[in-house]
């Protein structure tokens, strides 16, 4: 996978490559970063990249002619890529979108800056918007950071087997079951039980419950879309008889 970033702030977006799992898929050739300044683009001696709104406003917008230059420089270095646009206004980046993006080949990340660009240039050369969350951050770098640590785990031969497990976590819909280290006793409170007791069903079990449990109080919302399939109801009910059981 080969991501190209439009960006002005260049070596904010190249430290993504430098620690973690994006750093394993680029040493390993499974995904190559690279970043394009609009400000390479600049003619005028100051290398202004942005100006004022039309119909006043606070801020300053990026120009349409040094940020298109750099999106058709990228276009070229990229043939076919998808070009996206890091913005408060696009979709949300969920799951099924990382699970999308990570399937194309090549992508362009367009990362805005001040209060955003000329709307020009997002009719023309954008294919889509995409927004990490509800909330506005100073520019797209952030986001297109992790839309490249979120593709990143999600390309071939990336993770290793125990990562990937934790992945399919996620492929069921559900938020990942709590983990534990040693020591088994730490400050009064013990592992429990079933993860020391070498029994890989009752771990796999128990991980499972933990998972269902999780996300029902963490994410309602995940839960109830997620539905309960035979295995989770199976769990849920002994889990319901064993501590009415134990409660009596
Ligand atoms: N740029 C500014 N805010 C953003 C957001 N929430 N998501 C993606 N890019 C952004």
């Amino acid at each position: 996978m080969r991501v190209t970033v439009v960006t002005l702030f260049p070596e904010l977006v190249a430290a993504v490559g430098d620690s973690g799992i994006p750093r394993v898929a680029m040493e390993s050739g499974a995904l190559q970063v690279d970043t394009i300044s609009p400000r390479d683009f600049a003619v005028n001696r100051h290398r202004t990249v942005d100006d004022r709104p039309f119909g006043g406003g606070p801020g300053m917008l990026m120009i349409p002619e040094t940020l298109a230059a750099a999106i058709s420089a990228a276009k070229k270095r990229t043939i076919g890529a998808r070009v996206l646009l890091m913005s408060p206004q696009g979709r949300r980046l969920d799951r099924a979108a990382v699970h999308a993006l990570a399937d194309e080949a090549a992508l362009i990340l367009v990362c805005g800056r001040y209060e955003g660009i000329d709307h020009r240039v997002i009719d023309t050369l954008v294919d889509e918007q995409v927004s990490i969350g509800d909330y506005v951050l100073s520019g797209g770098e952030l986001g297109a950071m992790v839309v490249i640590d979120a593709i990143a785990r999600r390309l071939p031969g990336v993770l290793g087997d125990a990562e990937s497990v934790v992945q399919d976590s996620f492929e069921a819909q559900l938020l990942d079951h709590p983990h534990y280290t040693r020591p088994d006793v730490w400050q009064g409170m013990a592992v429990p039980d079933v993860l020391r007791s070498g029994d890989h069903r009752a771990i796999e079990a128990w991980r499972e419950l933990q998972r269902l449990c999780v996300t029902a109080t963490a994410r309602p919302d995940l839960f109830y879309q997620r539905g309960l399939d035979e295995r989770a109801r199976a769990l849920l009910t002994a889990e319901w008889l064993h501590s009415a059981a134990t409660n009596v």
